[in-house]
């Protein structure tokens, strides 16, 4: 199975930075699911409405994921009355059910289970206890895990946990793509952040004075998200029939 996984996507500029370059993506991988991380989509460049998750599933995403940033911008109705919509399955005032999704392709099936870290962020409940409860339900071969979460620590070891049990461990949150993409030894593939989809001249996506301000003076600041050319950043990975990943390959796309 081919699967492409897109970062998390900062406000309309990211969407349109994403419209523009999603199809040419998926075309050139040949994929045959595309997921999307959906938790900064919003014009505030914090959650994701409905309004927003229709924009990205328009741009090419089969599955669109969250994170930290999920309730922002819309209620737990979201993302139970569409299963291919998810928040993190761990979050505290979720039952856990909006954060495993299905993909059916006839011969092949796809599970995509969205979690949160809790070093440095909020404090959801454990993601490797909640990792097992939602396998033992599972008995599906390929499994992308989007693990959204602040540690590396705790990304890599939430990982090297999942080895040989999911396809991949894909790690959004940071909005910075790091270069550590592997494949594990029991043959889950790994990231530590897929990176994000947003304006190259900014911070993370937020204009550059603003985050700059909050940074320096920490205040609050009402951010705004930045304009104009930026990259897309994702993974691409392939899986074998055992759900075993034999390829894993990050992108970074220049878009004008
Ligand atoms: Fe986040
Ligand atoms: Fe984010």
């Amino acid at each position: 199975m081919k699967i492409l996984f897109v970062g998390d996507v900062v406000g309309v500029n990211g969407v349109n930075l994403l419209r523009k370059s999603l199809p040419q993506l998926k075309k050139e991988y040949n994929c045959d699911v595309c997921i999307v991380n959906g938790e900064n989509s919003n014009e505030s460049g914090t959650g994701m409405n409905s309004r927003d998750a229709q924009d990205i599933f328009g741009c090419g995403a089969d599955v669109i994921t969250g994170g930290n940033h999920s309730m922002r911008r819309a209620n737990m109705q979201l993302y139970t009355e569409n299963e291919f919509i998810l928040c993190p399955a761990n979050l505290l005032y979720s039952e856990g059910g909006c954060g495993v999704s299905v993909v059916d392709m006839g011969r092949h099936q796809l599970r995509v289970i969205n979690l949160m870290g809790v070093a440095f962020i909020d404090n959801h409940r454990n993601p490797f206890f909640e990792l097992d409860k939602i396998l033992k339900d599972i008995s599906c071969k390929n499994i992308i895990v989007d693990f959204h979460a602040e540690s590396t620590a705790e990304k890599y070891a939430f990982a090297n946990y999942a080895d040989g049990r999911v396809s991949a461990v894909i790690g959004t949150h940071t909005h910075v793509q790091t270069n550590d993409e592997q494949i594990l030894p029991k043959g889950t593939a790994y990231i530590t952040d897929a990176g994000a989809v947003c304006a190259n001249n900014s911070v993370l996506g937020v204009v550059t004075e603003l985050a700059i301000e909050k940074q320096k003076y920490l205040k609050p600041v009402q951010f705004k998200t930045a304009d104009g050319e930026g990259y897309v950043c994702g993974v691409f990975v392939e899986t074998d029939n055992n759900g075993k990943t034999v390829k894993i390959e990050k992108f970074r796309r220049l878009v004008k």
